[in-house]
């Protein structure tokens, strides 16, 4: 039996996160330079995982590992595999609990990994449905976007319950990516929206309408080029997740030093409460020149990417 591998790249959420969970539209983009490879090798025995957090046989792994661990039991029966004799090596280069999608990508890359070694293809809804139940421990009512990223090579345009649509941008945009250095908790985070909404049903949907439409604003500037309507977009839907109580001090400080550096816009990504910032910058230059700034404005890691138009 030969050694099968899985990769999968990251994502980061330009807009709607939190409103998306009840409903809203939300725009993702895949991240390529961060991602997770895992490997499967024939290893008599029990199943054992070895990854950063964790080697040893699965029925260990710590509860940290309960997504993975059942997305590895669910695959299996639907592969018809045993459960025995497997080594599952998960190397991951997604900062974990950064908003970046680092649950569902080693989800989907270790999903991969183990229908490449039952030598089996796989569609694109068998890798949505078995990632699924490890972002429920994950998130605990995930909207799905996250995995719905992780599997595109397109910016996504999301809605629940709606067919998936993809964006196609017809500007180049050059977005920094900082990270606070602080993990945050998506699963606790979105549990607090859901008590928000709770405890002022009509104040907190009014919010969460008001995402959506500026959601809706950042797909035509994305669509028209309009770089300033989207940053502008971003900065609105911050103060939006800040009203939600997701954002937090070290966020904040990131967000305004970079709009005070010229950013077009910033906002955090993903979860919020700790996690990275998303920060368009007004050309390339500009963007290398943004992303030394906020390093040395003590930003744990700083990636710098474009979302370029499509040439025909
Ligand atoms: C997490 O990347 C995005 C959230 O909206 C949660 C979800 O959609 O499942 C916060």
């Amino acid at each position: 039996v030969q050694t099968a591998i899985g990769i999968a790249h990251s994502k980061l959420i330009l807009i709607g996160e939190h409103a998306v969970v009840h409903g809203q539209p939300a725009i993702a983009l895949p991240f390529p330079l961060v991602g997770v490879e895992a490997v499967v090798d024939y290893v008599p025995g029990s199943i054992k995982i070895d990854s950063t957090f964790y080697h040893g046989p699965i029925e260990s792994a710590p509860e940290s590992l309960d997504g993975v661990t059942n997305c590895v039991w669910a695959t299996l029966e639907k592969l018809d595999l045993p459960c025995e004799d497997l080594l599952i090596r998960i190397k991951s280069s997604i900062p974990p609990g950064k908003g970046l999608g680092s649950s569902a990508s080693v989800a989907i890359a270790v999903i991969r990994s183990l229908f490449a070694y039952a030598e089996r293809d796989y569609t694109e809804e068998d890798i949505l449905e078995l990632a699924a139940i490890s972002e429920k421990y994950a998130h605990g009512e995930p909207s799905g976007i996250d995995t719905l990223t992780i599997t595109s090579a397109l910016p996504v345009w999301y809605e629940k319950e709606h067919p998936i649509d993809r964006i196609e941008p017809k500007g180049d945009f050059h977005f920094i990516v900082a990270d606070s250095g602080r993990m945050g908790d998506t699963r606790s985070a979105v549990e607090s929206v859901a008590e928000l909404i709770k405890s002022a049903p009509k104040r907190i949907q009014s919010k969460l309408d008001r995402i959506g439409e500026l959601t809706h604003r950042a797909r035509n500037a994305l669509e028209s080029a309009s770089k300033h309507l989207l940053g502008q977009m971003l900065n609105e839907a911050q103060k939006e997740l800040e009203a939600l109580g997701v954002s937090d001090a070290g966020l904040n400080r990131l967000i305004y030093f970079a709009r005070q550096e010229g950013a077009l816009g910033a906002k955090l990504t993903g979860g919020g409460n700790g996690g990275c910032v998303i920060a368009l910058a007004r050309n390339e230059v500009h963007s290398r020149q943004l992303s030394e700034k906020l390093k040395k404005f003590g930003a744990h890691a700083v990636w710098s990417f474009a979302l370029k138009k499509k040439m025909d």
